[in-house]
């Protein structure tokens, strides 16, 4: 297919589209706004893949809510985990006494979401959930399987609406293979 947005890359296929996903966005804001009828709420955007995300998943959700982001690194320009992740950006906001809802693009090993959750854990929180747009099912190292998700990643390299490969193609309003 022909995308100036591509810039050359060929993509296998649309994987999932922008109605696709706005449509799954409107549900999963539901229910968030039906999961917490009470206390104060803080949504936790992993950058930088869920960037995108994040700004369309609070904008579904009716009650009151914080933003805050944190920076994690772990694959660098590979295409699979590394498993090295490194906490790059803290977020600021006092976790004690919150419910901490964070929110992630994709699951893939799990790795980077256990260590998160390890490191935000310790600052007691009232509770951490989390919310992926797509979960690739095979995290073998995740101890708090997400509470919400988006759809399945078929098992596949994604890119788009957040997604990099090697920082291109985030800006893509739709979910594709690449080939
Ligand atoms: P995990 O630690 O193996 O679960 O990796 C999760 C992170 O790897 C995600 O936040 C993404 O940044 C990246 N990732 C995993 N799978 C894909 C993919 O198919 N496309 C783009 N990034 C991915
Ligand atoms: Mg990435």
């Amino acid at each position: 297919m022909i995308d100036p947005r591509l810039d050359g890359c060929a993509v296998k296929r649309i994987a999932f589209t922008e109605g696709q996903i706005s449509e799954r966005v409107r549900q999963l804001g539901d229910d968030v706004t039906a999961a917490y009828p009470e206390g104060d709420l803080l949504v936790l955007g992993l950058l930088k893949g869920s960037f995108i995300f994040v700004s369309d998943l609070v904008r579904q959700v009716r009650r009151s809510l914080q933003v805050d982001f944190l920076v994690v690194s772990s694959y660098g320009a590979e295409k699979v985990s590394s498993g090295n992740v490194r906490l790059v950006y803290d977020p600021q906001a006092e976790l004690r006494g919150r419910h901490i809802l964070l929110v992630e693009d994709i699951i893939d090993s799990g790795r980077t979401l256990g260590r998160v959750i390890e490191v935000l854990g310790e600052r007691e929180p009232a509770s951490i959930e989390v919310c992926a747009l797509l979960d690739k099912h095979h995290a073998t190292h995740l101890t708090h399987p997400p509470r919400f998700v988006g759809f399945t990643a078929p098992n596949e390299f994604l890119v788009g609406y957040g997604l990099d490969h090697a920082e291109n193609f985030r800006h893509l309003p739709y979910i594709a293979s690449l080939e």
